[in-house]
């Protein structure tokens, strides 16, 4: 791995040393081990071989020692960046940068059509400046599997490798308006669902959290649903999505997301407007942090400034500090001591402080909604619409003399129900 500190560095979230662990959990989430570690201070990018070219030469000297198949740089190359070094470390080693990275987690991790669509357009646009390269298969030189790709899919890190090289300037743009236009057609499709789903009005709580923080964990523990829950980056690629009966009997909808990264390249950024799309939706953001992380404050200042970008900055955040079952007693007094309202904690694998979390959820979501028990005779159909359409029906009986429900109504609604009401349950 090759990290570089550009002037002092005060602009940067992580440090580099802290970047170069995150780099390096990235990579072993690649397949790949990392032998050794290079850095280098410097005041200006060298417009070839972006390191110093002493620094490079103890690179090439180093690489061809160890015998390693793959540097990699933790800041972004340009396509002549990776070129020039290429061209000086031999052939037979291949250079990345973060970009390229987790553009081949994320290729390995997508599992819905639409992920998978925007991680190949991803990858083809990252790799159209770069074809004058000769890309080689990086999964056999990390001694990885093969990966998922598509025709002409990956970015050559997981992709057919030889085939690749054939394929043209022209192909791949060919492709990328293709690929363009069948996302459009799943995104419409999706719209339709989160159309439908507004209808029927059932609050989504989406859970946001930087990689790693537990979020997985904390969906399938909220739900007891099978998620793919992994000690790796990025296990988590498409939003996916459960409903749940909170305590108090009302319905939520649950959706977990990707996890939020420093640095995250910037094709990617857009490609994964999915996801993002589904958090600006959502009426609830669960914060996931991880306070057993040694950078938990950074990781969690990274979420909500990307929250932010992405105009999800209005939505109320209950933030769930997780992994507490890591902590040292006094430690966790510590945070404990120090707790912001609206936050909790959990540890989300022993599912402690999930009952105040769920508790809290419900307050947030339906403190401005009165629980009603209503008989509505026959001819008071459009208050059944009304019920439907801004409540919450939790049970919908049809008796002899109406419609019976019960559930959750705006209070500003509720004195049109009054003549109809059976019991008024308080809150
Ligand atoms: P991405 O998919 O990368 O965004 O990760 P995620 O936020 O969904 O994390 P995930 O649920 O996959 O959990 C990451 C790792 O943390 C797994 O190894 C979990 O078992 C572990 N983990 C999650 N919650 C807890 C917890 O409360 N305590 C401990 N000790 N480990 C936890």
């Amino acid at each position: 791995m090759v990290g570089v500190q550009i002037g002092s560095g005060s602009g940067q979230v992580l440090s580099l040393e802290d970047s170069l662990a995150e780099l390096e959990l990235l990579a072993e989430t690649a397949g790949i081990d990392v032998l050794a570690t290079l850095t280098q201070n410097l005041e200006t990018i060298n417009p070839r071989t972006f390191i110093g070219s002493g620094k490079v030469e103890e690179l090439r000297l180093l690489a061809e020692e160890l015998g390693v198949g793959v540097v990699l740089f933790d800041e972004e190359l340009s396509p002549r960046h990776q070129r020039e070094l290429e061209e000086i470390l031999g052939k037979s080693i291949k250079v990345i940068d973060r970009s390229a990275l987790i553009l081949d987690i994320f290729s390995q991790h997508a599992r819905t059509r639409e992920g998978m669509l925007q991680v190949e357009l991803a990858q083809l646009e990252y790799r159209l400046p770069r074809l004058t390269r000769a890309w080689t298969h990086l999964a056999r030189q990390a001694g990885g599997g093969a990966g998922r790709t598509g025709s002409v899919g990956g970015v050559g890190l997981r992709g057919p490798g030889e085939k690749q090289l054939e394929v043209d300037r022209r192909e791949i743009k060919t492709r990328i308006a293709r690929l363009r236009e069948e996302l459009e057609k799943v995104r419409e499709h999706r719209l339709r669902h989160r159309e439908h789903r507004r209808k029927t009005n059932v609050p989504v709580v989406a859970l946001v959290g930087y990689t790693n923080a537990g979020k997985s964990t904390l969906l399938n523990t909220l739900t007891n649903a099978d998620i793919y829950v992994a000690d790796q980056l990025f296990a988590t690629l498409d939003p996916t999505t459960r409903q749940l009966e909170l305590p108090s009997g009302q319905t939520i909808v649950l959706t977990d997301t990707v996890g939020f990264i420093q640095k995250l390249p910037t094709q990617l950024a857009a490609a994964f407007r999915a996801t993002l799309e589904e958090i600006a939706e959502a009426d609830l953001l669960i914060h996931v942090v991880d306070i057993s992380h040694q950078n938990a404050a950074q990781q969690k200042k990274t979420v909500l400034e990307t929250l932010l970008e992405i105009g999800a900055g209005d939505i109320p955040v209950i933030t769930a500090y997780n992994k507490v079952d890591l902590l040292a007693p006094e430690e966790l007094e510590r945070v404990r001591q120090n707790l912001e309202t609206q936050a909790l904690l959990i540890s989300a694998k022993n599912a402690a402080g999930i009952g105040a979390l769920l508790e809290t959820i419900g307050r947030e979501l339906f403190s401005a909604y009165v629980h009603l028990d209503v008989l509505l005779p026959y001819n008071q159909g459009h208050l059944v619409s009304v019920f439907h359409e801004k409540g919450h029906v939790q049970k919908l009986e049809h008796t002899e003399t109406g419609i019976r429900i019960l559930g959750y109504l705006p209070k500003e609604l509720v004195a049109h129900f009054a003549p109809f009401q059976r019991k008024l349950s308080g809150k």
